[in-house]
């Protein structure tokens, strides 16, 4: 039965990653010569070719089921769905809503959210992670507060003022989470301004972008070697769940988009052929004022940019595409260096006129000078056993413990943390809880102050660059913060920060 071969699927991943590890062989002196079997061998045989040129779809939204003034009020139901990846072949994936991606949420600042969240996924906790927003830490969906398969809960929270933005919700059970975000859950949550100072006749489309890798019989693809390593790349980067899709827009238009790295490992190296990209926002809503010229943007998995396109006037296709990135990889199966077409602009219909940005779009105010210091480092550990390899992803030289509590915070205090990337791949760190701002980069000796203020959520580390940012926790609770790359987070690359 269909059913049972998904558990066993699931099962077989939530051995403990060692296990996996171990698969690889070892033939030849060197990591690329690596001979990988287990998990990686079931998927040699690969979708290679989606369907490509839908128009855009638009986000299945969750409804409010609340009459109430600032209320929202809804059900959040994750589990198995068929989807059609390729048109008459169903795909069984994990669903929020039945939808993938995930049903958006739409709220406004102040209000009050409550959603029932039931976790129908067989055989597997879930939660709910509100990544990006400020809730309570005992209603943020976070690995030490799991919803046991087949059982419900509720998750309430007020959406602080001022934190209008483009967040997003995926599961966070400890070592599971990589898998149910592959296999479909995750969706974008938009926190709207009632007075948003951008016009509105910029539109303002989500492009959330995510990663499918299918076997030839219509599965999911389970994570290689290669991905619990990596982070999984998956074989077809998807807009809002379809490959390589088209927007229609008149030439000559101005045009706003909520773009999301919403995939579990990609780094994405935006480009839109030559036409720059003015940006208005960052992970955690708008900046002070737009930044034109933007050639490329690199978004690293969990990222958000808020981006205006003028297009140009004459007509034709505009692709958006993903370059080349170096993000230092590890082992064999390298995906090759090329740049590859995310999706594209038809410009097409009569030329209209580009719309005037305002000059300033809010106040972010710095966070000052700092009362705590934290110094955190990212490491990996290659271990070999006589004939297997295994690798730990680690923070301070430590695994993830959810009853360890590795950090301490005071509610109100401002914090810089010192993040070193000991490692020779990018990692990107990411906090629960808070927005935090980048006050600098260092990397062969060079620092590099942050060119703009901004509120973040997540922010890449390059392999040996130290970053330094401030925060402050304005609730107490026990917050995580781990890399972003999923597969290195069930690994191990976690902490707890308890905020007292
Ligand atoms: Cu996107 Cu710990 O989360
Ligand atoms: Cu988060
Ligand atoms: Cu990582």
């Amino acid at each position: 039965m269909k059913r049972r071969e998904f558990l066993l699927g699931s099962a077989a991943f939530a051995l403990n990653v060692t296990k996996a590890m171990a698969g690889m062989t070892m033939s030849g002196s060197n990591m690329a010569g690596m001979n990988m079997s287990g998990a990686a061998s079931k998927s040699t045989k690969r979708i290679r070719k989606l369907p490509v040129g839908a128009p855009l779809s638009g986000l299945a939204k969750l409804v409010n089921q609340s009459n109430a003034p600032a209320v929202f009020e809804a059900t959040i139901e994750a589990g198995i769905a068929s989807h059609e990846f390729v048109p008459g072949m169903a795909t069984q994936v994990l669903a929020y809503n039945g939808s993938v991606p995930g049903t958006m949420i739409e709220v406004f600042e102040g209000d009050h959210v409550k959603i029932a969240f039931k976790n129908r996924i067989p055989d597997q906790a879930s939660t709910i992670h509100w990544h990006g927003l400020e809730v309570p830490a005992d209603q943020d969906g976070n690995p030490t507060n799991p919803v046991a398969s087949g059982s419900d809960r509720i998750y309430e929270f007020t959406i602080p003022e001022g934190s209008a933005g483009s967040y997003w919700y995926h599961p966070h059970p400890h070592g599971q989470t990589s898998e149910q975000v592959y296999r479909g859950l995750a969706a974008p949550f938009i926190v709207r301004s009632k007075n948003d100072p951008l016009p509105t006749e910029l539109g303002d489309t989500v492009l959330f972008i995510s990663s499918v890798s299918l076997n030839a019989d219509g599965t999911i693809a389970e994570n290689t070697a290669a991905d619990l390593m990596n982070g999984r790349e998956g074989d077809h980067v998807l807009v809002n769940g379809s490959k390589q899709p088209v927007l229609t827009l008149p030439p000559g238009s101005s045009h706003r988009f909520r773009i999301y790295n919403a995939t579990n490992g990609h780094f994405l190296r935006l480009s839109l052929d030559g036409h720059s990209m003015t940006l208005v926002g960052t992970d955690g809503g708008l900046i002070t004022a737009p930044i034109k010229g933007f050639k490329e943007l690199l978004l690293a998995p969990a990222e958000r940019a808020e981006i205006i396109v003028d297009f140009q006037s004459k007509v034709g296709p505009v692709t958006l595409s993903g370059k080349a990135y170096e993000r230092g990889w590890m082992g064999g199966n390298k995906p090759p260096a090329m740049t590859t077409s995310l999706m594209t602009f038809n410009l097409a219909g009569p030329v209209v006129q580009p719309v005037t940005l305002p000059e300033k779009l809010r106040d972010i105010v710095p966070l000052g000078e700092p009362t705590a210091r934290h110094r955190i480092e990212f490491s990996e550990n290659m271990g070999m056993t006589k004939d297997a390899m295994t690798m730990d992803f680690l923070i301070d030289g430590k695994s993830f413990d959810m009853n360890r509590v590795d950090l301490k915070a005071r509610v109100g205090e401002v914090a810089l943390w010192e993040i070193f990337n000991n490692s020779d791949m990018d990692h990107p760190f990411h906090i629960h809880g808070t927005q935090f701002q980048i006050v600098e980069r260092e990397k062969n000796g060079s620092k590099t102050v942050a060119p703009f203020l901004a509120w973040k959520d997540t922010v890449n580390i390059t392999a040996k660059e130290t970053v330094r940012i401030k925060l402050r926790h304005s609730m107490p609770g026990l917050r995580v913060y781990h890399c972003h790359i999923l597969e290195h987070e069930d690994q191990g690359m976690m902490g707890t920060l308890d905020v007292i």
